[in-house]
């Protein structure tokens, strides 16, 4: 059977996954700037590099998992009629596509494949069964909103890794679309909701958001590396965190805007640290 032309066949898997470069941006691996980082060589940072952008895809699986059940979830109510029928199996078929793409990275990057930890996952699955569909739109688009910062400079850098480079190339064209759909439901959505709902979804969005974030930096790294004191180093990293209220500030500023981010939950989102 020919196998049809697709985004994982635009990806030059013949090239190996070494460290002739940076796979993450370095400003953006989580131990960055920390005194362990100081203390490693050029050679270390980069086997680091492809460590962290191997957990990081892993995460980006555990991630998109959830947001297909979600989507999934959606469909089975909508009548092939209305106009976002088709968008979301796209969707769908678009994240099945990425995760596709990740775990091959993941196979060929002689790293360990890495899983978010049990506890993370096990909060996965408490937010696929008590999740509303406004409080997965909202958390859609904040974890694709937090990915979406690293990914445009991994685009904008020529210096890094080409194969991780171009995988991450792909997924920001198409995850534009999904963060745009994300937003126009939740401005049609979320006047029209009743007022338990919207307490609720104000009150869960910023606990999502702080577990996708917790989920971005990966224990097991830092074990298997033999880096100890790492993932403390890289949790309590002031430039680690700099950068997540700097992913996370469009964002902010949507919420704020359609009234899921007011004075009532500031607080919340500021002792996550998710916002200035
Ligand atoms: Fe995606
Ligand atoms: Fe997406």
């Amino acid at each position: 059977m020919t196998r049809r032309t697709d985004a994982f066949d635009t990806v030059d898997w013949s090239v190996p996954l070494d460290d002739r470069a940076f796979h993450l941006p370095p400003r953006f691996c989580p131990l960055y700037g920390t005194p362990l980082w100081e203390q490693m060589t050029e050679a270390d940072r980069r086997a680091y590099s492809r460590h962290e952008a191997s957990a990081q895809f892993a995460y980006g699986m555990w991630f998109e998992n959830i947001l297909v059940n979600a989507l999934m979830r959606h469909l089975y109510h909508l009548p092939a009629t209305d106009p976002r029928h088709r968008f979301l199996l796209r969707e769908v078929a678009e994240e099945a596509r990425h995760c596709e793409i990740f775990g091959e990275y993941i196979r060929r990057s002689g790293t360990p494949p890495y899983l978010p930890s049990l506890w993370l996952r096990l909060q996965g699955g408490f937010m696929k069964l008590t999740a509303t569909r406004a409080t997965f739109y909202l958390s859609i688009l904040g974890g694709e909103s937090f990915l979406d910062h690293v990914n445009r400079a991994t685009v904008r850098d020529a210096s890094l890794h080409p194969t991780y480079r171009r995988i991450i190339e792909l997924h920001v064209a198409e995850e534009e679309e999904h963060r745009a759909f994300a937003k126009d439901y939740l401005r049609d959505a979320w006047p029209k909701l009743a007022f338990l709902s919207k307490f609720w979804a104000k009150f869960y969005a910023p606990l999502i958001v702080y577990t996708i974030v917790q989920a971005s930096v990966c224990e097991e790294v830092y074990l298997k590396l033999g880096l100890s004191d790492g993932y403390r180093q890289a949790w309590e990293n002031p430039r680690r965190r700099e950068r997540v209220t700097e992913a996370l500030s469009p964002y902010a500023a949507f919420l704020t805007e359609i009234g899921v981010l007011d004075w009532m939950t500031r607080p919340l989102w500021r002792a996550f640290r998710l916002i200035p």
